[in-house]
């Protein structure tokens, strides 16, 4: 689904390629299968958003390629890229980033279907019910405003919406970090129920590898820039080969999150 080959990648010239003049990202190689949770871990500053953007197409990158379900993201030009761009989705931190104060939850649902021009008004808020019953939300909260909703509820709207074009592949950044613990339990099922339903790829960025590893199915650890690691969930946690590894494991607070505590109350 997703493949990211040697990839280095910078700024300095306003990320419209050509020479970067501080390299951020270095060589880095990933892969995330349809259907698959790949956590990106390492700590602020290590590039994870970067590479988030050069994946999504934003960003350009001074060498290497990133491809999706076979496709180079960075060879595709206007309407083939905006078609494209269907395909990935992002989840941010902060779900004002997609989601307008102005906007009520229905017609921010509604706006990824209207720009592409998915269905008739009818069929779409028909898709709208639809997406709300999948990410655990009652039909009323389409009416209300994010300002209107508590954080859980906000991050499944913004979930809903990502979801809203059927996306092949979907990056999630941060995207519990600014939730209590027990509401990032919640909308990390919500996640994993929605990937068995939906199978979508996904790359799930935190700087928690408690999160990840109750998440995700591989873990890549990212080190200044670069992957120093990565494996099946179960290996990088338990036995980890790199000493980074083991220190961001030494320094993550041990979280007694039950994954089989849902529910939309939150
Ligand atoms: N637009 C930009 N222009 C120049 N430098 C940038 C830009 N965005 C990020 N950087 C730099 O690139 C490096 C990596 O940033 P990035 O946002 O990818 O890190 P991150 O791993 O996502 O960190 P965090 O966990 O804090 O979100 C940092 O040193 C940052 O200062
Ligand atoms: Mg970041």
């Amino acid at each position: 689904m997703l493949e990211i080959v040697g990839v280095t990648a910078g700024y300095g010239d306003g990320g419209r390629g050509g020479r970067d003049v501080t390299t951020v990202i270095e060589d880095v190689t990933m892969r995330v299968a349809a259907g698959e949770i790949v956590g990106l871990a390492g700590e602020s500053g290590c590039g994870k958003t970067t590479l988030a953007r050069v994946v999504t197409g934003l960003h350009r990158p001074s060498a290497g390629v990133v491809r999706v379900a076979g496709v180079d993201v960075h060879a595709l030009r206007g309407r083939a890229l905006r078609a494209h761009r269907r395909q990935v989705q992002m989840v941010f931190q902060d779900p004002y980033l997609t989601l307008s104060p102005r906007q009520t939850v229905g017609q921010a649902l509604t706006e990824p279907l209207r720009i592409h021009r998915v269905g008739d008004a009818r069929s779409r808020s028909a898709r709208v019910r639809e997406l709300l019953d999948l990410v655990g939300l009652d039909l009323q909260v389409g009416a209300r405003r994010p300002g209107q909703l508590s954080g859980g509820q906000r991050q499944r709207v913004a979930i809903a919406r990502a979801l809203a074009l059927e996306p092949r592949l979907l990056i999630c950044d941060e995207p519990v970090t600014a939730l209590d613990v027990s509401v990032q339990a919640t909308v990390l099922n919500l996640l994993c129920d929605l990937r068995d339903r939906l199978e979508f790829g996904c790359l799930f960025i935190t700087h928690d590898l408690a999160v990840l590893s109750q998440l995700a199915d591989r873990i890549a650890v990212m080190r200044g820039g670069r992957i120093v690691e990565q494996g099946p969930t179960g290996d990088v946690t338990t036995h980890p080969s790199h000493p980074y590894t083991r220190t961001l494991l030494a320094a993550t607070p041990t979280m007694d999150i039950a994954m089989s505590a849902d529910g939309p109350e939150d």
